[in-house]
């Protein structure tokens, strides 16, 4: 009860924004090359590009005035050793000793940090191993850094004692082996793992398995070949999982049915190109973000994610998307918002294919083979879209176009940011030469009509786009002037009801 009352008075003192007793920093030269700033919370001290001797004679000169030593940053120093004994009786939040050519942590260099600090970053050195020893007694630490080291191996127990920490950061080590009791002790806090940019060729699920509250998992960049059923088990918290950037080939049946709560899986980079109709099991109530660009997948694989019904940002850029389906979408369309089709090899829009697409704001089929994009297969969706991009396709200047420039105006006027920068182009095909798409010369293309300014209704099918407000009658009236394609049909759309008339 005691200690609780002084832990209120104390958050009651700073509250109320009085400092504790007052910090000092010591004479500049007791601690130069080191610098030391005093900030709100404690000193903040910087010792850059010097040594071992230079950084004990500075910590010399702080101990006996009890300070609060908010940050500690030594960087860029030669210090190849963190000597025994080093901060004894310094009380140091956040240590940060980033590429010092830092190779080893004397078990008794750190043990007395132990009731104060929150944050150690030891990253871009040469650590062969988790100093396992040295980092034993930090009770309270939240965050480990140990990016770009050389770590190869995680033995049994190398965090056992950490029991607080919640993010572990080990990217760009040379890590292809992590033993089964690798994180035994961080099962009950930890929340985010980075081991990407490492050389692992296997999930480490057996070492995974006991981190029951782990919300982020990053994977990326490593030599995953495989992902199987049961990789994943355990991590029932998990929100995000990261697999990018290995060289997966197949995503199996089942592969994440633990993750039940997971959000967004980042699956972009690999060589995918198979994906088993119940790939995405178990993540039908809460996957929102699904990345699957730069792989090697030949169609969109909508089996899959036909469940997926929270699916809001489908990003399937950068394939070998050579078609699409008419019921591509259907299923799982109905909550997309961001569909990204960028630098795939379409040719053909089905005229139905955006038709499930209701909330879709942001559209980018950029970069493939397309030469019509016909205001049919855009109705749908012209009301929820706010950004397009159909930048880079061999387009033909037609009448069928039209949608695009009065598209720009509509966003211009509701004020949105449109990529007022993207210009596509198209071409002419009588006159072999290229236009905007925004500036087709309309009237040399025998489009019908008015061209589309506002007008009232001319009652003989020719008439311009009509807005009259929420649900008003919309009517287009256009000659289809593509090649090949001869005739002209008046399209009427009101309230959801869609007609065709043909002359
Ligand atoms: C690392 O520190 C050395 C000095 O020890 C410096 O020359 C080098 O530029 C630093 N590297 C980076 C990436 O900051
Ligand atoms: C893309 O698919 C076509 C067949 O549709 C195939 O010939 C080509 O090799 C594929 N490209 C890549 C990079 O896999």
């Amino acid at each position: 009860m005691i200690a609780a009352g002084l832990v209120l008075v104390t958050m009651a003192t700073l509250a109320a924004g009085q400092a504790g007793p007052p910090q000092t920093c010591p004479p500049v030269p007791d601690i130069n090359p080191c610098q030391c700033q005093v900030k709100k919370n404690g000193l903040d001290i910087l010792c850059e590009a010097t040594d071992v001797q230079h950084i004990t004679r500075a910590m010399s000169a702080l101990k006996g005035k009890n300070p609060i030593i908010f940050y500690l940053k030594l960087r860029h120093n030669n210090l190849p050793k963190l000597q025994g004994f080093v901060f004894l009786s310094l009380d140091i939040r956040h240590l940060t000793i980033h590429n010092s050519s830092l190779a080893a942590i004397e078990e008794t260099s750190l043990s007395s940090l132990g009731r104060g600090l929150t944050q150690l970053d030891v990253s871009q050195n040469q650590l062969m191993t988790v100093p396992s020893s040295a980092l034993k007694n930090l009770h309270h630490l939240l965050i480990l850094n140990l990016n770009h080291n050389r770590i190869s191996v995680i033995h049994n127990r190398a965090f056992e004692g950490l029991d607080t920490l919640e993010i572990l950061t080990i990217y760009e080590n040379k890590l292809s082996s992590i033993e089964p009791d690798a994180f035994r002790g961080l099962d009950k806090k930890l929340k985010r793992l980075n081991l990407g940019g490492n050389e692992l060729t296997a999930v480490p699920q057996k070492a995974l398995a006991i981190l029951d509250m782990l919300r982020k998992l990053e994977l990326q960049e490593n030599r995953l070949k495989t992902i199987k059923e049961g990789d994943f088990e355990g991590l029932q918290n998990l929100d995000s999982l990261i697999l990018a950037h290995n060289q997966l080939t197949e995503v199996p049946a089942r592969v994440f049915s633990h993750l039940i709560l997971l959000n967004s899986l980042e699956l972009e980079g690999n060589s995918i190109s198979y994906i088993d109709k119940d790939a995405f099991e178990g993540l039908e109530e809460n996957l929102q973000y699904l990345r699957l660009g730069d792989n090697n997948l030949h169609r969109i694989p909508s089996e899959a994610l036909r469940p997926l019904h929270r699916l809001r940002h489908l990003d399937l850029r950068s394939n070998n998307i050579s078609s699409i389906n008419e019921d591509a979408f259907v299923g799982f369309g109905d909550s997309i918002t961001f569909l990204n089709l960028q630098k795939n090899d379409i040719k053909v829009l089905p005229a139905l294919v955006f038709e499930n697409l209701n909330s879709l704001e942001t559209l980018s089929i950029q970069n493939n083979k397309l030469t019509r994009i016909p205001e049919e297969v855009m109705e749908p969706i012209m009301d929820s879209l706010r950004v397009v991009d159909i930048m880079d396709n061999p387009l033909i200047c037609s009448c069928e176009l039209v949608w695009f420039p009065n598209l720009l105006r509509d966003l211009k006027n509701r004020d949105d940011e449109m990529t007022q920068k993207k210009r596509p182009m198209c071409t002419m095909a009588n006159e072999h030469r290229e236009y905007y798409v925004q500036t087709m010369p309309l009237e040399r293309m025998n489009c019908v009509g008015k061209k589309y300014q506002t007008s009232s209704l001319s009652g003989n099918g020719q008439s311009g786009r009509v807005h009259g407000g929420p649900g008003a009658l919309t009517v287009a009236g256009m000659a289809v002037a593509t090649a090949g394609v001869v005739g002209r049909q008046l399209w009427m759309a009101g309230a959801g009801v869609c007609q065709y008339y043909y002359y």
